[in-house]
Order: structure tokens, then C-alpha cells, then sequence
């Protein structure tokens, strides 16, 4: 895979960088800008070079037409606190105003090009009109980094298409986020500890396939895990339950048996009657769940087997909560799970999504884990082994 040096002299060059800044948003205000700051080191290292540099990026899911509500204007600004400098956002995203953007860059400018998702070719399932799109982004650089490794398991034509059209190359956060998920899926050192959370079971099945092949320890928390209770014959209250998985579940629970993978479950779960942050929480047995009750977080008999669990692997990879970590009487499991990564001697990765927001918004000191991907869905594929294809693309 080519990287930033193989591009060549970069001095007025203009690069189009694909970044990933579909950051959360509570209005205009970015809650988390892990992802911005995760784009830094190549924006920055371009610049320095005298490249003139576009990016272009989506935020949410919009319908393949403008829409306010999705506007990176939060994120130019705040790219630009971040980078020191000015980051102009074009009105459009290959429209004449970017095209003007574009041409107005100096050397070692970076411009924003407005939500690449608000032309319905981004996403259309029709190569020829990705195709399209994916020419006229290309008629605004001279070469192609790619970068935004959250959005890399689309084939979209900004990560997609527009790759086979101009000189390109692998930015250093996707250089950095392959480094490290290779590390911990091609021949990792052992033992290997994988900790699996987040609300549905249906979300992981290929991981967990997957992971019945290469991991030693399987560590399961989380809303999935009543359905893991479901498979066992226990009770769940009013927990999360996927009841067309547990068959699924039953099959991965014998196959585990027979593979030899340790399946850790919680043995004691913190309830409370409903969702909120007020109600009466109290701990009881995994397999004595009362039928008026909801699971909402691990207890901490289990918070701390799961830690001795990751104390001692060599490497461990972590995606998804424990718990409703977002209200307080129930993010003790998912801060135990993230304070033994921080303090194990192995290779640690968080995956993205809700378990790296969790980490730092329960206030973890970030440089602490080997690796915190900026992906979600991204990562959950390269784990399960799939061909991502912005990764396939850069690949020649
Ligand atoms: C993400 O948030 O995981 C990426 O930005 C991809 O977003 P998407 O699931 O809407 O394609």
C-alpha cells in the first residue's frame, strides 16, 4: 500500500484527503472530536509539504440532499482551532463554489468541502453514478489520500471510486489503524483476550464467528450478554433479549466448548426496575435476574474477574460498553473493563464507536492504550476478517 512519500514532491500539488469527521453532535456543538484530531498528522504533514489540501468528509446520514442539520461548519471550525490556520468550507462539495474554494488554496492551505452525503451518488448502489461523482471530486486534485478509516467498509465514492481515478496513497491514520488491528488479528501474541459489549448480539455474529478461530478468551458484557443468559436456560427480567439469536448462541457457546475459547460471562448483573439514572439499582446473581427487572451493567464480582482476565493477556481488543455507562449507577463495569486495558502490559485496542467515546468520557488518559480505533463498523470488519473496500482500493 502506497503511502504519503510515494506521492513525490507535494509543493503545490492539490491533494483531495478523505478524513472521517462524523463526530457526535448535541445542535452545532461537537461532543467528541477524537476523529478531527485523529486526522491531524496527515492534514499536517501535507501542508507542511506545501500541498493544497481539500477534504472531503460526511457527517450522519443524510438523504442525498442538503440539510442544515449536517452541515460540517462545526467541524471547519474547530479543524481549524485545531490546525492553527483558517480552514475554509466550501458551500458545495463539487459545485462551482468549491471548485472556487479549490482554486483559491494557496500552498499549504487546507480547505473543507461541504457533506459529501448530500449528493445521493455518494452512496448510490449504481457504479456508474459513484463513477460520476467520483470524477468530479477527482477534477479538483492531483492526487488522492486516503484517510478517513472509520468509513473505509464502504464502497462509497469518495472512498471508493475516486481512489481508481487519481495518484493515491494510504494517510498515516489509516496507515496506523491497519498496523495495529493486524497486530492483534494476524498471529497475535497469546494469551488473546477479546471483551465484546454494546447493546445487540445481531451486531457481532460475524466477529464472534471469527473470533471462535483466533481468540483465547471471549469476555462478553453489555445488552448482548442476556441473550448469552437466554442460551445458558437463565431468566432475564426485563433485560435486552434477542430471542431469535439465542439458537445462534447456543451454536457459538458448544463450538467454544469444543475449540477450547473461554467464554467469560458475568456472574452477578446490576439491575434496576427502568432506564433512568434515579431508579433503585441493587446487584444481583447473573442466573437470579427477577422478571421486573432490567440488566443494565455488569456487577462487580464480574467487573473484576473480567479484569484479572485482561490483566494477563498479551494482547486484548475491546469493543463495546458493559453497561448504560452514559448514566452513572451503571458505568462501573464499563470503567473497570477500560481501567484494566489501561494498566495491562499487552497490546491493548479499543474498538471505536461507543467504547472509544467511553473511554474518554469517563476520562481515561488516552495515550494509556496501545490503540484507540476511530472506527466502528470499520473495525468490527477488519475483526471479523472481511475485505474492506477503501483498504482493497489503496491496495496496488
Ligand atoms: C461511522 O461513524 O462508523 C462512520 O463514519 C461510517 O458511518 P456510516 O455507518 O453512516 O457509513
Amino acid at each position: 500500500m502506497k503511502t504519503l512519500q510515494d506521492l513525490g514532491e507535494l509543493r503545490g500539488k492539490r491533494v483531495l484527503v478523505r478524513s472521517d469527521f462524523n463526530v457526535p453532535l448535541d445542535g452545532t456543538t461537537i461532543t467528541d472530536d477524537g476523529r478531527i484530531r485523529a486526522a491531524l498528522p496527515t492534514l499536517t504533514a501535507l501542508t507542511d509539504a506545501g500541498a493544497r489540501v481539500a477534504v472531503v468528509a460526511h457527517l450522519g446520514r443524510p438523504k442525498g440532499v442538503p440539510d442544515e442539520k449536517y452541515s460540517l461548519a462545526p467541524v471547519a471550525a474547530r479543524l481549524g482551532e485545531l490546525l492553527g490556520k483558517q480552514v475554509t468550507l466550501a458551500k458545495d462539495t463539487v459545485g462551482p463554489d468549491a471548485r472556487a474554494v479549490v482554486e483559491g488554496l494557496a500552498d499549504g492551505d487546507v480547505a473543507l468541502l461541504e457533506n459529501v452525503r448530500f449528493d445521493p451518488r455518494e452512496t448510490a448502489k449504481d457504479d456508474l453514478a459513484r463513477g460520476e461523482l467520483a470524477d468530479e471530486l477527482a477534477a479538483l486534485a492531483d492526487a488522492y489520500v486516503s484517510d478517513g478509516f472509520g468509513v473505509v467498509h464502504r464502497k462509497q465514492a469518495s472512498v471508493y471510486d475516486v481512489a481508481q481515478r487519481l495518484p493515491h496513497a494510504a494517510g498515516q491514520l489509516v496507515v496506523k489503524e491497519i498496523e495495529s488491528l493486524r497486530r492483534a488479528t494476524d498471529n497475535p501474541e497469546r494469551p488473546y483476550a477479546v471483551v465484546l459489549g454494546g447493546s445487540k448480539v445481531s451486531d457481532k455474529l460475524g466477529v464472534i464467528a471469527n473470533l471462535l478461530g483466533k481468540a483465547d478468551r471471549l469476555l462478553v458484557g453489555g445488552g448482548m450478554v442476556f441473550t448469552f443468559l437466554a442460551a445458558q436456560g437463565h431468566g432475564v427480567g426485563k433485560s435486552l433479549l434477542e430471542e431469535d439469536q439465542v439458537e445462534t448462541v447456543k451454536g457459538y457457546l458448544a463450538q467454544a466448548a469444543e475449540r477450547g475459547v473461554e467464554i467469560v460471562l458475568p456472574t452477578d448483573i446490576v439491575v434496576a426496575p427502568e432506564i433512568s439514572a434515579d431508579a433503585p439499582a441493587t446487584v444481583v446473581a447473573a442466573d437470579a435476574i427477577p422478571a421486573d427487572q432490567i440488566g443494565l451493567d455488569i456487577g462487580p464480582e464480574s467487573a473484576r474477574a473480567f479484569a484479572a482476565k485482561i490483566a494477563d493477556a498479551r494482547t486484548v481488543v475491546w469493543n463495546g460498553p458493559m453497561g448504560v455507562f452514559e448514566l452513572a449507577p451503571f458505568a462501573a463495569g464499563t470503567r473497570a473493563v477500560a481501567q484494566a486495558m489501561s494498566d495491562a502490559p499487552g497490546f491493548t485496542i479499543v474498538g471505536g464507536g461507543d467504547s472509544a467515546a467511553a473511554v474518554r468520557t469517563l476520562g481515561f488518559d488516552e495515550s494509556t492504550f496501545s490503540h484507540i480505533s476511530t472506527g466502528g463498523g470499520a473495525s468490527l470488519e477488519f475483526l471479523e476478517g472481511k475485505t474492506l473496500p477503501g483498504i482493497a482500493v489503496l491496495e496496488d
